[in-house]
Parts: structure tokens; C-alpha cells; sequence
């Protein structure tokens, strides 16, 4: 995992290598200046010498600068290092995330994958930085002070090997303990964002439904519920502070009884007596912060496995392989269709067995109850989901061997949930085809019946639309959309219930301009009201994922009981919106 991690050090492996080396300078700096305040009592003090007490005095702030620059240069480099880490992976994330098949996004969760992009690198990022310094510094910090406590008196490095195992199984201990404590910890922050998240994206709902107050304590429940966890794994590093106070104490006291008796016995100088006293503190508190780090990067394991979860989802749609493509000419159809959303639990066919042939610039519409797959059903042939059994075929090929772009480009999809992009209306429009003339905007604009509001708009086409069009008027949102998949003059032109909230006079209009305008385009709609449809070449009744009926409004009308049943309803009741 190590290994793979700094695979995405990419473009910023100098920083990572020159990082650690340059805190090994500084804390090797620093480890002399304890053996140059030996040899100011010693040499200096001791004899009442004044040269030596120059001479290491004059080392020591040489040495203490060089510290500083190597010190200060590592923090850069550590920073950049960290930094492009998590650049890296963002990319690597977003890239992969831009792969993904509506099936891919479902599976994940748009918020956790919001999480996955932001928290977790960030994880990782503080580790990477944490490792990169305070590790390298505290094991050169140990492994020196080891050394060179060994080489100025082995016996009372014997003190170390008394304390060593003492505090080595009270961090293995407290590890323990924490480790799950940092786990679910990690686990209420995604609980926690899940929630703030659900709520900003859907904050008009939840105002409409005056439900804010039940939002508020759902937000306080996950909240607590993150300072709980935070607070028990916090609290439990902190009651390990005393033991390792006791474990220092106990040590000074050692090596000041040992220490004083070898100096006494005149077999140590005192000054040698305090420099092993700092580098026998040295290396306790090397332990203390080598577990620290070792903690951190088994809390940012949870963090890694997340990203590299998403880094790692093979999409389940690919381009395919045809290396000829038939003329876009608009024939769609379905040969034997099942389908079956991948989530789980839902293992029921949403889809079952059908069977259609819509030929080139036919009108068809689809109708049915909510929930009988009529979005499933359109969805499958842009490809946003792969059929269970089956084909779909658009010009004769298999949409699976299309690249994907290819066979999105002949279709225009105006999905049920359609939303518009911050920008002006113009680049909205231009997302439908980059290279859209000021002519055909027009035109599709004035197809969509969308032309008059845009042009009663001070700026016209250059009006600004606020993130998802929250600007304008349901019913002039779907006039927009439908504009902008016509902007792309596709072959197959598909509307899922793109009209509910625009009145049936301008629907009436829309659907003239379609005959008049669209005439080579296949256009496939999906209506709540029979008033929209009855003058489409065909109607397709859907029921529970099958294909009930088939056929014009009148012949509907004289063989399908349950088109019988959606006509008079709407007859009774008025209009049926969906
Ligand atoms: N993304 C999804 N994941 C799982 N099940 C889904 C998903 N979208 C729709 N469904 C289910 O598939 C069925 C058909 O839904 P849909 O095609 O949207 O119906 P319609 O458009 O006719 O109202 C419903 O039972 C719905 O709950
Ligand atoms: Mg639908």
C-alpha cells in the first residue's frame, strides 16, 4: 500500500526524497549540540578554560543556524510533497469518477464520493506530511541517541533497555485501544457529512416541508455523535501522558543515581553525565512520537482504502469495439430487453422481455404509472445503464459497441431530473454542441418555445443562470433543457417527462415545431397526460417492466383497457401530473 501511495508522488519526488534528508541534517545539528555543552563543563568550566568555551560556543551557533535552514527547507519540501500527494489523487479520483456509469455513481454514493475526494485526501495528505518529518526525525533522533549514549557509556544505557519495554507496551496498548476508537471516528464524520450534505442539496425540500427542525436534530445526532467518538479516542491518547511522564521521571532519577556514582567513582565526567541525561530523554521521547506517527497512518488507512476504492471501480461501462459505425439515422430498437438495477437488495427484473423497433423519425411515445421503467427503459439506450438480457440496437449496432461518445452524440436526452449549469443561457445551449452556430441556438431555442422568454430577459442569451437553474421557472428549466438537447441536432431526440411543468398550450407548440422542424429525427417522449401523445405515430404502454400495448391513440383506445384507464382518469380529474 506504502508502495502505491508513493506511485502518486508523481511530478513531486524531490521534494519527497530531499525532505527527509534534510531533517536527518538538521536533527543531526541538533544531536551536537549536547556533545558541545559536554565539552564546554569539561573541557571549559571544569579547567577554567576560557579558549574551548569560545571554540564549541562558536560551533554551537554555526550548528544552530544550519539547523534552522535545514529545518525550515524541510518544512517546504515536506508541504510541497504532501501537497501534490493529494493533488494526485484528487485527479486520479476525479478522473476516475468522470468514468463512472450512473450504475458506478449509485453504487458509491455521490456524497461518500464528495468525502472520498476531500476528507480522506486530506487524511492522507496530514500523514504523508507527519511521516515525512516528525517519523524521520524522531527515528534519527532514536537510533543517534542510541549510538552515541552507547558510545559514551554503555552502562548507563542499560537505564534505556529498563524503560524501553515499559513504554514500548504501553503505546502498543494504547494503539490498540485507539485504533478502533480512530476508526469509528472516521466513520461518524462520513455520518456526519451524509447528513449535511443530504441536506444542502435538497434545502428546498426541506424547507417546502417546514421540516427544518427535524433536519436540525438529525444534523445535532450526527454531530454529538462525531464529537463523541473524536473525544473518546482523544481522551484515551491523553491518559497516556502520565504513564509517560512516570517513565521519564523514573529514568532522569536513574541515570542521575547511576550516573552520580560513576562520577564520583571518577568514572564519568560530569559533563558526559548530562549529555546522556538529554540524549536518554531524546529517546523517550522519540517512542512517544514514532507511535504517535504509526497511529496517525493506521487512522489514515481507513482513509487510503476509501480512495483507493474508488481509484480502483472498474466502470462498468466502457467504450466498445465496432471500428465501422453505421449513418446516424435514428432506428432504435430493443430486442428481448431485461433489466435489473445492480443495487443491492433490489434483485427484481425492473424490465422484462421487451421487445420494440422504433424506425427512423418516428414519433413514439411511452406511457404508463409511475414506476412501471419508463425512465429504466430510455435510460438504456444512451447506454447509462447496461441491459441484464438482451440487445439494444441504435442504426442496427449494439450500443455496447459503440464508443461511448459516438453513440451519445446522435442522442439528445432530456432527462426527468434535467438540471443547467451555472453560465449564461448561451453556454448552457452550447453544451449540446460546442460548435453551434448564433443560428441553430436560435433555432433550437425557438423550437423548445424558448425563444420569447429568453429574448424578454434584459441580457437575452447572455442572461446568467445560477448553479442547476435556480433562476428560472420550472416550466422555462425545461424549455432550456429541451433547447440544449436539440442544439445537438440528434438522431434520436428523447424526452422523459420533460414538459410536466410547462402549460399544454406551449406543449402543443413544442410538439408542432417538433413535426415541423425534426422531421429525419426520432423522437422518443415519455408523458404523464394522454393529451401530450395522441398524435404520435406510436404509444407504447408500459406495465409493471413490460410492454402491454402497442399501438396509435385509436387503436389504443379500442384494444388497451389499461390506456383506456389512464385516458379516462385524465378525462375525470382533469389533468394528471406526474
Ligand atoms: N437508480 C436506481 N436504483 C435502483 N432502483 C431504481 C433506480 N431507479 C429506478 N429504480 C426502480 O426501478 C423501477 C422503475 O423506475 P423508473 O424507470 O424510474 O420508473 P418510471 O420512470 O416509469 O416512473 C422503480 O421500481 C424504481 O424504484
Ligand atoms: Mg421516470
Amino acid at each position: 500500500m506504502l508502495r502505491r501511495i508513493a506511485s502518486y508522488l508523481k511530478g513531486y519526488e524531490k521534494y519527497a526524497a530531499a525532505s527527509p534528508l534534510l531533517v536527518i541534517l538538521e536533527t543531526g545539528c541538533e544531536l551536537t549540540i549536547p556533545l558541545l555543552m559536554a565539552q564546554i563543563i569539561n573541557e571549559g568550566i571544569l579547567k577554567e578554560d576560557m579558549a574551548p568555551i569560545w571554540r564549541a560556543g562558536a560551533l554551537m551557533v554555526l550548528v544552530a543556524v544550519v539547523a534552522t535552514f535545514a529545518g525550515g527547507l524541510a518544512a517546504k519540501c515536506a508541504t510541497s510533497a504532501a501537497q501534490g500527494l493529494g493533488a494526485n489523487l484528487r485527479r486520479a479520483e476525479f478522473e476516475k469518477i468522470s468514468s463512472f456509469s450512473f450504475a458506478d455513481i449509485d453504487r458509491f454514493s455521490s456524497s461518500s464520493l464528495i468525502t472520498r475526494m476531500t476528507n480522506d485526501v486530506t487524511n492522507i495528505q496530514n500523514t504523508a506530511m507527519i511521516c515525512l518529518r516528525i517519523l524521520i526525525r524522531a527515528a534519527t533522533m532514536l537510533i543517534a541517541s542510541v549510538v552515541l549514549t552507547l558510545a559514551i557509556s554503555p552502562r548507563l544505557a542499560l537505564v534505556v533497555l529498563v524503560i524501553l519495554p515499559i513504554m514500548a507496551a504501553a503505546l502498543l496498548g494504547l494503539m490498540k485501544v485507539c485504533m478502533p476508537l480512530f476508526e469509528n471516528m472516521q466513520k461518524a464524520l462520513d455520518h456526519l457529512n451524509e447528513t449535511v450534505q443530504e441536506n444542502l442539496i435538497a434545502v428546498r425540500v426541506v424547507k417546502s416541508y417546514v421540516r427544518e427542525d427535524r433536519e436540525r436534530s438529525k444534523f445535532m445526532d450526527a454531530n454529538d455523535g462525531f464529537t463523541d467518538a473524536g473525544l473518546r479516542a482523544i481522551l484515551r491518547m491523553v491518559a497516556m501522558q502520565p504513564v509517560m511522564m512516570i517513565c521519564m521521571a523514573a529514568a532522569t532519577v536513574l541515570v542521575l543515581y547511576f550516573g552520580g556514582n560513576m562520577v564520583l567513582n571518577l568514572e564519568l565526567d560530569v559533563g558526559y553525565l548530562q549529555t546522556v541525561l538529554g540524549y536518554i530523554m531524546q529517546i523517550l521521547m522519540s517512542i512517544m512520537f514514532v507511535g504517535m506517527a504509526i497511529l496517525q497512518y493506521t487512522r489514515a488507512q481507513a482513509s487510503i482504502r476509501r480512495v483507493f476504492e474508488v481509484i480502483d471501480a472498474q466502470s462498468a461501462i466502457t467504450d466498445g469495439g465496432a471500428d465501422r459505425l453505421p449513418a446516424p439515422k435514428g432506428r432504435v430498437e430493443f430486442r428481448d430487453v431485461s433489466f435489473r438495477y445492480q443495487t443491492e437488495g433490489a434483485g427484481e427484473d425492473v424490465l422484462k422481455n421487451i421487445s420494440l423497433d422504433i424506425k427512423p423519425g418516428e414519433f413514439v411515445a411511452i406511457v404508463g404509472g409511475t414506476g412501471t421503467g419508463k425512465s429504466s427503459l430510455v435510460n438504456l439506450i444512451p447506454r447509462f445503464y447496461d441491459v441484464h438480457r438482451g440487445r439494444v440496437l441504435v442504426d442496427g449496432l449494439d450500443v455496447r459497441d459503440y464508443p461511448l461518445d459516438a453513440l451519445r452524440g446522435r442522442i439528445g436526452m432530456v432527462l426527468q431530473n434535467n438540471v443547467l449549469f451555472s453560465g449564461t443561457i448561451r453556454e448552457n445551449l452550447l453544451w449540446g454542441s460546442e460548435n453551434a452556430s448564433e443560428e441553430e441556438l436560435v433555432q433550437a431555442a425557438k423550437d423548445a418555445q424558448a425563444y420569447d422568454f429568453i429574448m424578454s430577459f434584459p441580457d437575452g442569451f447572455d442572461t446568467s443562470l445560477d448553479q442547476g437553474g435556480v433562476n428560472v421557472s420550472g416550466g422555462q428549466k425545461q424549455r432550456l433543457c429541451i433547447a440544449r438537447a436539440m442544439v445537438r441536432k440528434p438522431a434520436v431526440l428523447i424526452l422523459d417527462d420533460s414538459t410536466s411543468a410547462v402549460d399544454s398550450a406551449t406543449e402543443g407548440k413544442i410538439r408542432e415545431s417538433f413535426r415541423e422542424n425534426l422531421k429525419g429525427t426520432t423522437v422518443i417522449i415519455i408523458a404523464q397526460r394522454i393529451s401530450s401523445v395522441q398524435y404520435a405515430d406510436k404509444i407504447v404502454v408500459l406495465d409493471e417492466g413490460t410492454v402491454a400495448d402497442v399501438g396509435s391513440h385509436e387503436e389504443l383506445m379500442q384494444t388497451s383497457e389499461i390506456y383506456r384507464e389512464i385516458y379516462d382518469s385524465q378525462q375525470e380529474g382533469g389533468e394528471g401530473n406526474g
